[in-house]
């Protein structure tokens, strides 16, 4: 299952953090941003809880989330949409993931790994910008699930339909959101038009 979430604020975001004159403070903020709106819609159906709070005037009938949530950034640019989803859920366990893309092949390697256990029982949200083979994605639900998660989630900002193939082909059972599924892959296997390469935007290392 994927979703493209097209609200409009995501849609004029989205207009300002590909274009290449947005420097990287500029660009950090619309990440943070743009992944606010995405997890929002990401996190509709986890479980919540009935509690009762007591207003000044009375007791009020509410809800809390009643999930264990490990959010995974996939270093190194998932780690900047880290804020914008702690600012939504902000009791969330953080692990790590890091993955390396091979210039050349395009084959991701894992250089990192700490996960919180909680992702046996809980929900492990995956964030990374960009999903364009899929082939970090699915290395990195391939450790998740090595470690014994059970329900994942995929956030990211761009992605394309070659992408959601390859993870869903391998991991049919996984959830992915995007704000935007781009139309292909270049020879050098960046989403078109996407926003380049995320990790150096993000960090001004162009
Ligand atoms: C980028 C991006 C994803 C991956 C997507 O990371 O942040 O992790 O490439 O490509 P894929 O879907 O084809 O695997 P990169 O490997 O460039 O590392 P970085 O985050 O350290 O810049
Ligand atoms: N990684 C990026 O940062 N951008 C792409 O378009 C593909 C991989």
């Amino acid at each position: 299952m994927h979703e493209e979430v097209t609200h409009p604020c995501i849609q004029h975001k989205l207009a300002l953090i590909r274009d290449v004159d947005t420097g990287h403070k500029m660009f950090r903020e619309l990440a943070t941003e743009i992944t606010m709106f995405v997890c929002y819609e990401a996190l509709k159906n986890i479980r919540i809880k009935a509690v009762d709070v007591e207003t000044p005037l009375a007791t009020a009938k509410c809800h809390m989330i009643d999930e264990d949530i490990v959010v995974i950034p996939i270093l190194r640019a998932g780690v900047g949409m880290l804020d914008g989803i702690l600012s939504l859920i902000p009791s969330a366990r953080v692990g790590f993931v890091g993955l390396e893309r091979d210039e050349e092949t395009a084959e991701p390697s894992t250089y990192y790994e700490k996960m919180p256990h909680q992702i046996k029982n809980g929900i492990s949200i995956i964030v990374d910008p960009m999903l364009a083979t899929g082939g970090s994605t699915v290395a990195a639900i391939d450790m998740l699930k090595k470690q014994g998660a059970k329900r994942v989630v995929v956030v990211c900002i761009v992605t394309c339909a070659e992408g959601l193939q390859a993870v869903e082909a391998a991991h049919p059972d996984v959830q992915i959101y995007a704000a935007s599924i781009d139309p292909e892959l270049n020879e050098k296997k960046y989403i078109v038009p996407g926003l380049g390469d995320a990790g150096d935007r993000l960090y001004g290392t162009i």
